[in-house]
């Protein structure tokens, strides 16, 4: 149909559109997420065949420029490099470089400014950032090995939910019987990579204490008795949410005490936290601090099925008093309609860890299996849906 518009002018207003984007992320996001919708509806069948077919392809050439150290290069080049000169600087064989930087221009990874000559692209300076060059490890060496496997692993279980952390893709995929935790603590390659991929991912995002208000939920409005455990954090990693909540909260944080629990060899590595305790702690055995204001767990709960997230909240019920609450700090999932990062989430949990993310009545009936009751959730992230479940023991002993 000839709707007497030229596509050159259809072209210039979509660029129009990325030149008016707005500055804040989440309606960034939105416009993103237009657009990619948008293309998807223009695709033809072969389009989509070689857009996810493909897609594999695309990590391990991100990967690749990105071991060459090529983003670098034409990062921080003032003006841009020809393909001899490159070849020279990063030891690779002339035509085979230029193969690879044809399909990185091809991609927008990188520009093609003139015949043989590369420079830099915004995607560029996306992944030049050390954080983004530690996820393509993560990605392409620990995930894809794992994700690949999703197929085979669910037909070989007879498309069972998975649940079992010791039997999942990622066995499949790595040909490993370890826990993947364990697995990934045994390999320092991998461990830095997931640090530093976990702390990318959420950065420029909402923090829990940015949206949920401690001392209302949590403490009435302040009643805080000095040395009474205040927060205890399980499960807590090195500590960063320790830190945040002296940060956010210093009058009370100098008052209630604060306690780190993790696994020790975790622990040795805590980053300094002169006002917090930090407790070698086992989530599979009884919560030995007793009667603490706030438990909280952030990314805890995700990494197992059901039955496992039971036993690791019963482990605490029995610590709890009447002025105990358990902040859950977890994505909830939309009953329908979910965003593409969490799906992505989730089913990266199920192929790695056989875990999962939750929706909002899942959520209620596992802390009610569990013993307990919500009493809020506080949303603190649109895009991922992270919020804060607030939840009580059904019956206080
Ligand atoms: C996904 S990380 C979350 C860390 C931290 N809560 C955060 O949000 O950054 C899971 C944490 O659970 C800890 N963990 C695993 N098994 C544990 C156990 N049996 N007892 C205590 N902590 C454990 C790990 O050491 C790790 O720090």
């Amino acid at each position: 149909m000839d709707t007497g518009i030229s596509i050159d002018s259809l072209i210039a207003r979509l660029r129009s559109i990325q030149k008016e984007a707005p500055g804040d992320r989440y309606s960034r996001r939105r416009l993103y997420d237009a657009t990619q919708a948008m293309a998807a509806e223009l695709e033809d069948p072969i389009d989509s065949i070689y857009r996810i077919g493909f897609a594999p392809l695309q990590l391990a050439m991100a990967k690749l420029g990105s071991n060459l150290g090529l983003f670098e290069l034409l990062q921080t080049s003032r003006v841009p490099l020809k393909t001899d000169v490159l070849a020279e600087k990063t030891g690779v064989d002339f035509v085979l470089l230029r193969r690879i930087l044809r399909y990185l221009a091809s991609v927008g990874m990188i520009e093609e400014t003139e015949t043989d000559t590369f420079g830099a692209s915004k995607l560029t300076s996306n992944l030049t950032n050390p954080q983004a060059k530690a996820s393509l490890g993560w990605f392409l060496d620990l995930c894809a090995p794992a994700l690949n496997k999703i197929p085979d692993f669910l037909a070989a279980t007879n498309y069972h939910n998975p649940s079992d952390g010791l039997n999942s893709a990622f066995h499949m995929g790595h040909d490993t019987t370890e826990h993947p935790f364990a697995f990934i603590m045994k390999h320092p390659y991998h461990l830095e990579n997931m640090n530093k991929w976990m702390s990318f991912q959420r950065e420029g995002c909402n923090q829990w204490l940015d949206r949920f208000d401690f001392k209302a939920e949590v403490c009435h409005g302040g009643d805080v008795v000095p040395e009474e455990p205040l927060f205890v954090d399980i499960g807590g990693g090195i500590g960063h949410q320790c830190r945040l909540f002296q940060e956010r909260l210093p009058d009370i944080s100098g008052i209630g005490r604060i306690i780190l629990q993790d696994q020790s060899h975790v622990l040795e590595q805590a980053l300094p936290l002169p006002n917090a305790q930090k407790m070698s702690y086992d989530f599979w055995t009884p919560q030995p601090v007793k009667g603490a204001r706030a438990y909280y767990m952030r990314g805890i709960l995700h990494d197992w099925g059901d039955a496992q997230c039971v036993e690791i909240i019963r482990q605490i019920i029995p610590a709890m008093s009447t002025n105990s609450v358990l902040l859950v700090d977890e994505m909830v999932l939309p009953e329908a309609r979910a965003h593409w990062l969490a799906t992505h989430m989730d089913l990266a949990m199920l192929g790695l860890a056989a875990a999962m993310e939750r929706t909002k009545r899942h959520w209620e009936s596992l802390l009610d299996a569990a013993g307990m009751r919500i009493l809020g959730i506080h949303e603190y992230n649109k895009e991922f849906g992270d919020s804060i479940l607030v939840a009580v023991p059904k019956v206080i002993k």
